[in-house]
């Protein structure tokens, strides 16, 4: 007797191979797909933790989080519905998602969709001085909300100003810790699956007024941080710090990155204030008024038009993420 299989193996395929493009943490990639008939199962992959510098798999699960949102409106587009149950079995708390599909009509901006799923990528070149307007990042905050994540755009100048601090502190502290910078030595020009490669980041003409990113040494950058800057500052924040919370943030980190990518706007994420302990209770402390614990912050700028995007990060062929049930 054969069974029918609901939806073809290419289908499955091709939704995992969009959401194999989401952003990870050091393009680690920690993640593993089986696919059934009807349904898409998504894993954590332990095995590709940082485990010095997110030894609570906070970044891990948001960068599944982010895949996970790919793979919904990457299936959406295809012409299928989802219907997502999160930690579903708690009995496996590896198992992050699992995606009913059934068919459905793909929405008119599909191919849109696509295309921006494809564009994406972590752009941290100088950003042009025009100013992201209030309204926009509070715009994007709302589509993170809308998937169930929290985040608020950082708008009040001292907020900011701290905010900025903090990231420069985390940088400092990361700089000067030998098994930090082993860990994130050790996802750089890895080849050609994985890792960030250095085409992928600013190169010397393009660093001069770009902020600090995290591949850079710390330098002696103890001035300041500028107060007119014209990029957005945008934080994740949950009442809770835990996988739940990860992965819908995730998710909204998905969401909010396409809306820029469509937008014109480039997003980095700025995990570093996050992953160092005294840094991230300040945070919460000076930031967020200890009201609620912050997951993560993300950077946004409006990007010149007149230079090219940069290369392409890598991903590990679907073959190796995707098991068929
Ligand atoms: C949870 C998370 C944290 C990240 N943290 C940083 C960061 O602190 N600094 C940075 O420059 N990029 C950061 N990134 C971006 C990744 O390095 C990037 O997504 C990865 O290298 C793949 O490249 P792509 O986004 O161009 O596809 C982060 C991404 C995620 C999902």
């Amino acid at each position: 007797m054969t069974t029918t299989r609901l939806v073809p193996v290419e289908t499955l395929h091709k939704i995992v191979e969009i959401a194999t493009r989401a952003p990870s943490v050091h393009n680690t990639q920690p993640w593993r797909w089986r696919g059934g008939s009807q349904m898409l199962e998504l894993f954590a992959d332990p095995s590709r933790q940082l485990r010095e510098t997110d030894p609570d798999g906070r970044n891990l699960t948001l960068s599944c989080g982010a895949a996970l949102h790919h793979a919904q409106v990457a299936a959406e587009a295809l012409g299928w519905e989802t219907q997502v149950s999160r930690h579903p079995d708690p009995a496996q708390p590896e198992l992050l998602a699992r995606l009913v599909l059934s068919p459905g009509p793909p929405p008119a901006t599909a191919e849109d969709t696509l295309a921006a799923l494809d564009r994406r990528c972590t752009d941290r070149r100088r950003f042009t001085a025009w100013p992201v307007p209030e309204e926009r990042q509070a715009h994007l905050a709302r589509l993170a909300n809308h998937w169930g994540a929290r985040a608020v755009a950082l708008t009040d100048e001292s907020e900011r100003f701290i905010a900025e601090r903090l990231v420069r502190t985390a940088h400092r502290v990361q700089s000067a810790d030998a098994a930090a910078q082993a860990e994130q030595a050790a996802w750089r020009h890895r080849g050609v699956e994985d890792g960030v490669p250095a085409d992928a980041l600013p190169g010397a003409a393009d660093l001069v007024g770009a902020h600090r990113n995290r591949f850079e040494g710390a330098g002696d950058d103890t001035s300041d941080p500028d107060l007119e800057a014209s990029d957005g500052l945008l934080v994740f924040f949950d009442t809770r710090d835990d996988a739940a919370a990860w992965l819908r943030a995730g998710e909204g980190l998905g969401a909010m990155w396409l809306a820029a990518t469509t937008g014109g706007l480039a997003l980095v994420p700025l995990s570093q204030v996050i992953e160092v302990p005294e840094t991230r209770a300040a945070f919460q402390t000076e930031v967020l008024g200890s009201l609620a614990h912050p997951l993560l912050l993300v950077r946004v700028g409006w990007r010149s038009t007149s230079r090219p995007p940069p290369a392409r990060t890598p991903r590990r062929p679907v073959s190796e993420v995707l098991e068929l049930a």
